[in-house]
């Protein structure tokens, strides 16, 4: 018997409609270790992390903890077993409190057998005092940000003083001194003799971070290796099968006229005198730190947040923004960076989530073209090479990564003249990633234009013509592309270089 084994599963098998999610699954996990898990969308990461976390139950096969055969028929029995899991998608209710989300099924119980709720308060208070949270325990969760809400999953997790801690995706929605925080955590858990199952689409991190990296690949592990017998290349093959020579198809592309201009655009608190412009056939990037206010310029040019004052000028007419509706019929599309929140209908089907955006196109003689529908749908769909059973899947079904290209097909059915993209690729595999950039300069080809705001500079480097760097609320550079340096970038993020020439 191996003492270091802390996890094993053997021949795991996972079945659902339409799909063999895992397929005769061997893994383990030694004691005090991270182990990293990668492998394209769809590939049946997170459906093996949630069979050992006792959310699904296998179809066949065994897992073992210190190599004693278990059965986990719960996540409560889970945590009982020592293990916690930081889910990928954030399931969270808006309405609730920090301290009800932390305490949701393990609220601790006074001599009467009820709620301890000075003790929940307490012990919050305390939590969020060790971390140095700047919220309260009564704050409710809409009034988060995507990251503050990871990272207080990650928080919980890490609270339950579990022996394996499973962490689905957990960097994707958090800030760069968040993630360095949460690596000092993990070496801290590993020295405790703590085990780490780390899933990610982000392998400069998974190198940072693995001890040993696992590729899984259509429901199968491909190939397990401590992270010295390994590089990103070969990962990456290994992922997707195949070599990926080009990362990014940027391509020379005749700019045209304005097509979007914004003049000293403010909304009180969050941003001020944003002034920046967007010609056809351009892709621009904006940079900077989380909180530098880029989500909050674009939701609210379209149309999802007030403008206090500024103008607005869209295809050489001054426009006053009033709606969504309005910026859709003008031609202006938003993939938001919180899909839970404003993306996806989760309980409707993958081809209805994405026609809704463009119900007008398939509205054919008063009744919904379901021919037409469908091929604008499946043509958009092996494009973006989605993995979805059917069509009539529901969307809360498909992987993360899945669930993301469905909302971008949404808008590129819709054909917009100007796409804005908060943070794309996000938990997106690298081949996915690819074909994404690629309906982007399909995009500015034909004319159009996209607006991508992302934390990922070599992206941001790759694919842009223009990037425009915010820091607190305002715009501090603007570089094109024959200057583009990860290092100026940074500057402007961080307020250590403004330059003269922007507003
Ligand atoms: N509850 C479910 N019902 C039906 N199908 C499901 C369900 N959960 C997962 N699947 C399917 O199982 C397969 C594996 O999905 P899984 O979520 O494990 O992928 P993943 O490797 O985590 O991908 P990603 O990187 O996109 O998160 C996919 O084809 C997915 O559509
Ligand atoms: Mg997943």
């Amino acid at each position: 018997m191996n003492q270091n084994i802390k996890l094993r599963v053997s021949q795991i098998e996972k079945s659902f409609p339409g799909v063999k999610a895992l397929d005769k699954i061997d893994f383990t996990v030694k004691k005090g270790s991270v182990h990293v898990l990668c492998g394209e969308n769809g590939a049946g990461k997170s459906t093996l992390m949630k069979i050992i976390n006792g959310v699904y139950q296998p179809d066949g096969g065994q897992i073992f903890i210190d190599e004693k055969p278990v059965k986990i028929n719960n996540p409560i029995q889970a945590r009982n077993l020592g293990i916690s899991m930081i889910f990928q998608e954030m399931n969270y209710v808006p309405e609730m409190t920090v301290e009800e989300n932390i305490f949701l099924g393990n609220l601790p119980v006074g001599k009467l057998g009820n709620v301890d709720w000075k003790e929940v308060r307490r012990r919050t208070t305390d939590l969020l005092k060790k971390e140095h949270l700047p919220y309260s325990p009564t704050t409710l969760l809409k009034d988060l940000t995507v990251s503050d809400i990871q990272m207080l999953e990650i928080i919980k997790a890490v609270s339950y003083n579990s022996d394996i801690i499973i962490m689905d995706e957990p960097t994707s929605a958090i800030t760069l001194k968040e993630v360095e925080k949460l690596f000092t955590k993990i070496r801290e858990l590993k020295a405790r003799g703590v085990s780490i199952i780390y899933i990610s689409h982000k392998l400069d991190e998974i190198f940072q971070i693995a001890d040993e990296i696992t590729v899984f690949r259509d429901g199968t592990v491909v190939e397990s290796h401590p992270k010295e017998e390994l590089d990103i290349e070969t990962v990456i093959a290994l992922m997707v099968g195949r070599k990926l020579t080009n990362t990014y198809p940027k391509e020379e592309i005749k700019i045209g006229d304005d097509l979007l201009k914004v003049e000293k655009l403010n909304n009180s608190n969050v941003y001020h005198d944003v002034s920046f412009h967007l010609k056809k056939g351009e892709i621009i990037g904006f940079a900077g730190l989380m909180g530098a206010g880029r989500t909050e310029v674009m939701r609210s040019l379209f149309g999802l947040d007030p403008i206090t004052s500024g103008k607005v000028t869209l295809k050489g007419k001054e426009v006053k923004i009033k709606s969504v509706r309005q910026s859709i019929e003008n031609g202006l599309v938003m993939l938001s960076e919180d899909r839970r929140r404003y993306g996806i209908i989760p309980v409707r089907s993958v081809k209805e989530n994405t026609t809704l955006s463009f119900l007008q196109k398939v509205f054919y003689k008063l009744r919904l073209h379901n021919k037409v529908e469908k091929n604008i749908v499946s043509d958009m769909f092996s494009k973006m090479r989605v993995k979805t059973p059917s069509l009539e899947t529901t969307i809360q079904s498909l992987s993360g990564g899945n669930q993301q290209k469905v909302v971008l097909a949404k808008w590129m059915v819709r054909n917009p003249d100007i796409l804005i993209l908060d943070e794309p690729t996000r938990g997106i595999d690298v081949g996915a990633k690819f074909e994404i950039y690629k309906l982007m300069t399909n995009l500015a080809q034909e004319g159009k234009a996209v607006i991508m705001v992302s934390s990922e500079l070599p992206e941001l480097i790759g694919m842009c013509d223009r990037i425009y760097v915010m820091c607190k609320g305002t715009i501090t550079g603007e570089i094109s592309r024959k200057d583009f340096s990860q290092e100026l970038i940074m500057k402007y993020a961080t307020g250590t270089l403004i330059s003269n020439e922007v507003n």
